[in-house]
């Protein structure tokens, strides 16, 4: 059907609606993100344009000099790890850079020889397709409620929230002013100042709204960001203020891996899992075992 057909078969299905249902009909086509699904590509498509924007606007690594501790936690690992940005770059990307030899998937064992070992990756922001499962498939319809994401970092998750979302506001949190700036630039020049805010702050200063929260994003936050004693501070904080019953929480990894590596307990009766379909299809460039890592609570 062109635009013409479709408005008129849309006036025929709303003529025979019975007319006191049509306001709740019409204020439902307008909020819920149960149509997004039919316009896949269309969303897709604004993230991958903001992506090509900030590859532009960052180095390769897309780490700043700045993030000491980041880089310092990269080396101690104990096998050889590089930062590849999985929002800026997915594997296609990869596979070309690994091509022209600006990036490599292994090092050198005896240098100048053929022994190489793989290079262990690790990205600081969702994928594209992470972020479409995340809206689409973990969380529910979010219209009229207040999303935040603890360390948004270059904003993945507040543009995705914007494309596939109704969250009425999404709101960023984030310690370093570059990327805040970074954000706001994007906001701007792509007009998502409407429903999307970025605070440069740290979580721990944001007692009261964690309190108004009703979902709250938190992709690896601290792991590389925080030495574990702030860590621990930082999720107790987290833990006394994100207390609204029926609150969502989405953490990468699990909660319990997530405490259990800085010896913490999780406090009882705060939340509880609820339950998340990893089974969907979402291109060849979804990788399941990411997915798997995304996991959702409740608070009780
Ligand atoms: C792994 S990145 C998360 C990226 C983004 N949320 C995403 O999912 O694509 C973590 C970010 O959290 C920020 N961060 C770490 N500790 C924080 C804190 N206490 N308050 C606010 N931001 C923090 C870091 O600067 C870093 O940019």
């Amino acid at each position: 059907m062109n635009f013409s057909e479709s408005k008129t078969a849309v006036k025929q299905l709303l003529s025979g609606v019975n007319p006191s249902e049509v306001p709740r009909l019409l204020s439902w086509i307008r909020d819920s993100d149960e149509l997004d699904k039919l316009l896949p590509d269309n969303k897709t498509a604004i993230l991958r344009t903001i992506a090509d924007e900030l590859r532009g606007r960052l180095p390769q690594d897309a780490m700043l000099p700045s993030e000491s501790t980041a880089h310092a936690k990269m080396q101690q690992r104990s096998q050889p790890t590089i930062h590849v940005d999985s929002f800026l770059y997915d594997e296609d990307q990869v596979d070309s850079l690994c091509e022209e030899g600006t990036m490599s998937r292994s090092f050198c064992l005896t240098c100048g020889s053929y022994r190489t070992a793989p290079l262990d990756f690790i990205s600081h922001s969702f994928s594209i397709s992470e972020l479409q499962f995340l809206f689409e498939n973990v969380l529910p319809d979010l219209s009229g409620r207040m999303l935040v994401d603890v360390g948004s970092r270059l904003g993945a998750v507040l543009y995705a929230g914007h494309v596939f979302s109704s969250a009425s506001q999404l709101i960023g949190l984030e310690l370093s002013e570059e990327f805040v700036k970074l954000q706001n630039d994007i906001m701007q020049k792509y007009k998502l100042t409407d429903r999307i805010k970025v605070l440069h702050t740290d979580v721990c200063l944001q007692n009261v709204l964690l309190q108004n929260t009703d979902v709250l994003i938190m992709n690896n936050v601290f792991e590389f960001f925080m030495e574990p004693r702030e860590q621990v501070r930082a999720w107790r904080f987290i833990v006394e203020n994100f207390r609204k019953r029926g609150s969502l929480l989405v953490t990468v990894p699990s909660l319990q891996e997530s405490l259990s590596t800085l010896q913490e307990a999780l406090q009882p009766g705060w939340v509880e899992e609820l339950p998340v379909d990893y089974d969907v299809y979402l291109g060849t460039d979804t990788d399941p075992d990411a997915l798997r890592q995304i996991h959702l609570y409740r608070v009780m």
